[in-house]
């Protein structure tokens, strides 16, 4: 191995500032869900780098897109046209939710986000935003306001507002709600950071009808739950709700920092040149890479493939806790947890 072997004195602790809890592994490379250290210790990777690595590190389609794409064209901004971004658009159309026909190309998930709460001001002239405990959507300022962890706001306050939070899953309380007020509401379709939080069929409906009656926008944020990990492409889809935005990011590019924000034709109408913009967004890097995840996932049929999966781990893990192991199991997929 030519790489430094770990240390005490790693400058990542030097250089970077404190903001990530460190694990004591250096990663050199990764194959699948395999994970291998500098002394080439190999790991089962259960991280997948924060639900990054969805086809596993390093997937052949994706690595050898990467490559043929990085030696034509790396960068193109949105201004020009570009062949590796029109097959990602079409690509993405085709297995987008019905009647989100637009989108806004980024490069994160938090990205994503702020794009939803910009477009959603602009389609409603609205400034509330409703958003639900235990909901992450990013730490740049905008997701920041509308994730209600107080550790990860109080810091920085003051944040934006006005900013409702409610409670996920108290279907009786969303009547008390200031729909009429709301530019947008904003909801995971399955709650990740929260701990695999799965919301009751009632709750989501409620939800959608009453930001549909009062004119407030339904936001789902499928950067976690979203590209098949629930066992159907979109987690919303389990509840059979129409969203009028969502946000995906994480893995849609293989591990290449992407984020999108898809919208309807009724929001998309109100959003005209200068209204948001990104040097990177887009870039043939992101899209090529973005290509060869998504026809991965179609060609392999790896949406039904994580719904069977998931059945299959959740009755082990289910019949782990006769044995006092498992206290409880939430899974939909192969989007799980258990403690
Ligand atoms: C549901 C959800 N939304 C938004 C984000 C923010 O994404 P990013 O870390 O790419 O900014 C995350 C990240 O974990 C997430 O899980």
């Amino acid at each position: 191995m030519s790489e430094a072997s770990p240390s005490l004195s790693s400058p990542e602790d030097t250089y970077m500032l404190p903001t990530y809890h460190k694990l004591n592994l250096v990663a050199s490379k990764g194959s699948g869900v395999y994970l291998y250290d500098v002394k080439g210790m190999r790991y089962l990777d259960f991280m997948a780098a924060y639900g990054v690595a969805i086809l596993g590190h390093c997937h052949p389609d994706v690595v050898e897109a990467i490559k043929s794409q990085a030696g034509r064209l790396i960068s193109c901004h949105g201004s020009l046209y570009n062949v590796a971004r029109m097959e990602f658009l079409e690509t993405l159309s085709r297995v987008a939710p019905a009647g989100l026909s637009s989108f806004f190309l980024c490069n994160s998930g938090a990205e994503a986000i702020e794009a939803a709460m910009k477009f959603s001001r602009k389609a409603t002239g609205r400034k509330r935003f409703i958003a639900f405990n235990g909901g992450y959507h990013g730490k740049t300022f905008g997701a920041l306001s509308i994730t209600s962890t107080e550790r990860y706001r109080q810091p920085f306050e003051p944040l934006i507002e006005p900013i409702t939070f409610a409670e996920y899953n108290n279907t009786e309380g969303l009547e008390f709600l200031p729909w009429s007020e709301a530019a947008a509401v904003f909801i995971e379709p399955v709650q990740g950071e929260a701990g695999i939080k799965i919301p009751t069929q009632d709750f989501m409906t409620k939800v959608a009808k009453l930001s549909r009656e009062n004119g407030a926008l339904l936001v789902v944020d499928e950067i976690q739950s979203g590209l098949g990990r629930t066992g159907k492409m979109w987690a919303h889809e389990h509840f059979g709700i129409t969203p009028d935005i969502m946000t995906i990011a994480k893995g849609i590019a293989g591990g290449v920092p992407f984020g999108v924000t898809l919208v309807n034709q009724d929001v998309a109408s109100h959003i005209t040149q200068g209204d948001h913009s990104t040097t990177f967004g887009g870039n043939p890097l992101a899209c090529a890479a973005a290509t060869a995840v998504l026809s991965v996932i179609q060609n392999r049929k790896l949406v039904e493939r994580a719904w069977n999966l998931g059945r299959l781990f959740s009755e082990e893990l289910k019949a782990l806790s006769d044995f006092r192991i498992v206290k409880e199991t939430r899974s939909i997929g192969l989007m799980d947890c258990n403690g």
